[in-house]
């Protein structure tokens, strides 16, 4: 038997949310370089325009989506914008979240529940949506982007950590929910990774962080969006309730 290793998801049709930059965007780009037609959603259209128009200029489909993944009808709408528009869904990438950090003495209950409800009840409610049509079609991938900080605890996130925790335990469940009709469910587990979202933490601890990584740099976008890939791939079609670390060893 020949390798299934490709990288070609020509006539596939992908939802990536949190794309307008960051991972999202970069997971985006990687999938519709590899031939997929990505449904790009964030909180408005215009912040999306970049991805659009990186993806479009280099000969690929991509369509911006103003969605808040916390608003439960808005994300039914979407999945159905999407099959209306493309003609099916086959593979969602829930990467949209947020960080609201605070030791746990100082946290305010707006910075646990805002935390909780991008981070966790998005990849709920987007996941929820498209198990319909993946059932009916008995086909499908999702990849949840959860955090070495759902593994591991991390000092000042107990919000972010415990909502990525529980995007592990929901990836965990589903995919053995989802797994007789012929969907894989996977997350991947990214480390410290150049974004906005680490640039906030400053160069002190960005140094001390690297000391800490094993391979002794933060990761890149591209270290993400390559293991997204994979888990969406023909090659991983046996692996599923799988969380993937992406961290340089950090928690080996
Ligand atoms: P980022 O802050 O650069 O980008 C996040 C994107 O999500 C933005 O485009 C933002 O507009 C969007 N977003 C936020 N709230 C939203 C909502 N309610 N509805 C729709 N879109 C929304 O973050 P980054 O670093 O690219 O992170 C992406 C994912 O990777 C997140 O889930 C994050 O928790 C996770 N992650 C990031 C790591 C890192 O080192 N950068 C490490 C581990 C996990």
């Amino acid at each position: 038997m020949t390798s299934r290793i490709s990288t070609d998801l020509s006539g596939q049709v992908a939802i990536v949310t949190g794309a307008a930059r960051g991972l999202g965007r970069r997971i985006a780009e990687t999938l519709a370089t590899a031939g997929a037609k990505i449904a790009c959603v964030d909180v408005s259209a215009e912040v999306l325009a970049g991805t659009v128009e990186a993806i479009r200029a280099a000969g690929g489909t991509a369509e911006p989506i103003a969605c808040d993944v916390t608003n439960s009808d808005r994300v039914s709408e979407v999945i159905d914008e999407v099959i209306t528009k493309f003609g099916a869904l086959n593979i969602l990438v829930n990467n949209a979240g947020i960080t609201r950090d605070n030791v746990i003495v100082r946290m305010k209950d707006d910075q646990w529940d805002a935390v909780i409800a991008v981070n966790l009840r998005g990849t709920f409610l987007f996941c929820r949506a498209a198990a319909r049509p993946m059932m009916k079609a008995r086909q499908g991938h999702i990849v949840n982007v959860a955090s070495v900080s759902g593994l591991m605890g991390n000092p000042g996130q107990a919000n972010y950590s415990a909502s990525k925790a529980g995007v592990i335990g929901l990836t965990r469940t589903i995919a053995r929910e989802l797994a007789g009709r012929n969907i894989t469910v996977n997350a991947v587990a990214p480390g410290f990774i150049a974004t906005d979202m680490t640039a906030k933490l400053g160069e002190e601890i960005l140094t001390k962080v690297r000391e800490e990584i094993p391979l002794g740099r933060l990761g890149d976008p591209q270290d993400v969006a390559d293991a997204v890939l994979f888990l969406v791939s023909p090659a991983a079609s046996f692996v599923t309730g799988h969380i993937l670390t992406v961290d340089g060893g950090l928690t080996a």
